[in-house]
C-alpha cells in the first residue's frame, strides 16, 4: 500500500504547474525538475539535471552491475495547459482527493504513472539495496511540446543512455482492471495556417463582395481536407499507410472498449469517422486530419460588420506506420499553396512532428512485460492494443539507442488527459509500483 509520505509527495509533485508550452510557467517547470532530481537522489539513485535550450532533462542511474540488462524508464514531468479553467471543479494545481481519486492537471499524464515507477524503485532499493537490472530513469520536461531537444540529447548522451529496452507508462488501460500492453502509437505532424486578405479589418458593407474574406477562404480550405466518406483528400496521404493486420482487426472486436463506451466517454452525441473502419481502428490504426483551433474576425459580444483581415487555424495530423511526418507535412503544405487564391497571403508554420511506432508484441522483451502484467492482474490475459496518441521520442529510442519500447500504461481511459478535471486513481500508484517491480524482475529473468 502507498504510504502517507508517498501520497503527500505525489501531491507535492502535482502542485507544480509544469506547463511546458507557456513561458509564464517557466519557473514552475524548473522547480518541478529540481524537485524530481531531489526525489530520485533521496531514494538512492544517482540523479543529474541536464540543461537544454528548453526545459531540463533529469537522468538517474541505479546500481550498475556487469552481466545484467539495462532498462531505461522514460516519462515526462511537463503537462498540458489547463484552459478552459472554468470547467475545472477545483484549481488544476491544487490537487484534491475524493473517493480515492486525485484530480489535478498531470495526474495521469504523466506524473501519476512516472511517480508509481519511482515508488517501485524506491521500495526495491529499500528492501534489497539493489535492483534486478541496471536502471536508467529519463524524465523530460518537453514531451507535451513534441520533445524538441530530446533526440539530440539521446545522440550526445548515447553512451550514458545505452540500454537494452525502454519502458514507458504514459498510455491507458483498455478498461479498469484490465492489463494492457500497447504495441503501437500514432505519429504526428503539426501545421499552423494563417491567411491574410486586406491589411486591416474592413467595413463589410463598403468592401464585402469585392474583397475576398480570409475566414471564408480558410473554412473552404479546411473543408477540402476531407471527402464525403471522411477520408483525407491530400494527394498521396494514404500512399505509405500500412494496412491493419487481420489478427488485430479481429482481436480488437473482443476488447472491453467498444463504441458504447467511447461514445459515453467522449460526451459527443454520436461517433462518426472514416468509412470502412470501426472506431478503434480509426483511432489506433488510421491517420487523421484535425483542426485544434481556429480563429479570425470579431469574437466579442453582439455583432460587428467587418470583413476580417486575417484567419488562422492550428492543425495536427495523426499518422500511422509507415507514414513519414516530413513527407506528409510537405504534401499538406503543397495542398494549401495550390488551393489558396491569389487574393490571400498564405503563411505556413510547420510545428513539431513525431514518427509513428509499431512493434511485434510477442518479440523481444514483450513477453516479459506481459508476464509482469499477469503478476499484477492475476488470471487476466493482457489486452494487446495500439493507441491513437503520440510519444514522439519512442521512434528515436529505436533509431538512436537501438532499443525497442515497452508501453505499459495504467491510466484509465476516462482520465480526462488534456481535458478539464484530469484524474488518477490513487490505487494505481501501488499498482504501478508493483508493475515496475515485476517488470524489472521479468526482464532480468528473460
Ligand atoms: N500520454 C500521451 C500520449 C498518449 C496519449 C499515448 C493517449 C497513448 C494514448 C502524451 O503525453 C501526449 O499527450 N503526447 C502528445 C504529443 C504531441 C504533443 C507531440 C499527443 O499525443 O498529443
Ligand atoms: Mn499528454
Amino acid at each position: 500500500m502507498t504510504s502517507d509520505i508517498a501520497l503527500n509527495q505525489f501531491i507535492d509533485f502535482l502542485r507544480f504547474g509544469s506547463v511546458s508550452t507557456d513561458p509564464k510557467y517557466k519557473q514552475q517547470v524548473l522547480d518541478c525538475a529540481a524537485w524530481l532530481k531531489q526525489k530520485l537522489t533521496a531514494i538512492g539513485l544517482e540523479a543529474k539535471q541536464y540543461e537544454t535550450p528548453g526545459h531540463p532533462i533529469i537522468v538517474a542511474h541505479g546500481p550498475k552491475k556487469e552481466g545484467r540488462p539495462t532498462v531505461l524508464i522514460y516519462g515526462h514531468y511537463d503537462v498540458q495547459p489547463v484552459d478552459p479553467l472554468d470547467l475545472w471543479h477545483r484549481p488544476p494545481f491544487n490537487p484534491g482527493i475524493e473517493n480515492g481519486i486525485v484530480t489535478a492537471r498531470g495526474a495521469s499524464d504523466n506524473k501519476g504513472q512516472i511517480f508509481a515507477h519511482i515508488l517501485g524503485v524506491e521500495q526495491a532499493l529499500k528492501e534489497n539495496g539493489d535492483l534486478p537490472v541496471n536502471l536508467i530513469m529519463l524524465i523530460e520536461g518537453e514531451e507535451e511540446v513534441g520533445s524538441p531537444n530530446l533526440a539530440s540529447f539521446l545522440s550526445t548522451h548515447r553512451e550514458e543512455l545505452a540500454c537494452d529496452v525502454v519502458a514507458i507508462s504514459d498510455s491507458s488501460m483498455v478498461a479498469p482492471g484490465h492489463p494492457t500492453f500497447t504495441y503501437g502509437l500514432r505519429g504526428i505532424t503539426a501545421l499552423e495556417v494563417t491567411l491574410t486578405g486586406p491589411d486591416r479589418d474592413l467595413h463589410s458593407g463598403i468592401f464585402g463582395g469585392a474583397v475576398e474574406n480570409p475566414v471564408t477562404v480558410l473554412a473552404r480550405l479546411i473543408a477540402g481536407l476531407h471527402d464525403k466518406n471522411l477520408k483525407v483528400k491530400i494527394e498521396g496521404f494514404y500512399d505509405d499507410v500500412k494496412p491493419l493486420a487481420k489478427w488485430e482487426r479481429e482481436a480488437w472486436t473482443h476488447l472491453p472498449l467498444q463504441d458504447n463506451t467511447l461514445l459515453k466517454m467522449s460526451g459527443a452525441s454520436a461517433l462518426r469517422g472514416e468509412k470502412g473502419y470501426t472506431s478503434l481502428e480509426r483511432i489506433w490504426g488510421r491517420p487523421t486530419a484535425e483542426v485544434n483551433g481556429i480563429g479570425g474576425g470579431y469574437q466579442g459580444e453582439g455583432t460587428k460588420t467587418v470583413l476580417p483581415s486575417k484567419a488562422m487555424a492550428k492543425l495536427t495530423f495523426r499518422l500511422v506506420p509507415n507514414q513519414d511526418p516530413k513527407k506528409i507535412s510537405a504534401a499538406i503544405q503543397a495542398y494549401f499553396h495550390e488551393n489558396t487564391p491569389p487574393s490571400m497571403k498564405l503563411d505556413l508554420k510547420p510545428g513539431h512532428d513525431g514518427e509513428p511506432y509499431l512493434v511485434n508484441p510477442h518479440a523481444g522483451f514483450g513477453k516479459a512485460a506481459q508476464k509482469a502484467l499477469r503478476h499484477v492482474f492475476p488470471g487476466q490475459e493482457p489486452a494487446l492494443i495500439r493507441e491513437g496518441g503520440s510519444i514522439p521520442i519512442v521512434a528515436d529510442f529505436k533509431s538512436i539507442l537501438k532499443a525497442d519500447t515497452l508501453l505499459l500504461g495504467f491510466a484509465l481511459p476516462d482520465c480526462n488527459a488534456h481535458s478539464p478535471n484530469e484524474t488518477f486513481p490513487l490505487s494505481h500508484l501501488d499498482l504501478g509500483a508493483q508493475l515496475n517491480r515485476y517488470l524489472l524482475k521479468e526482464i532480468a529473468a528473460s
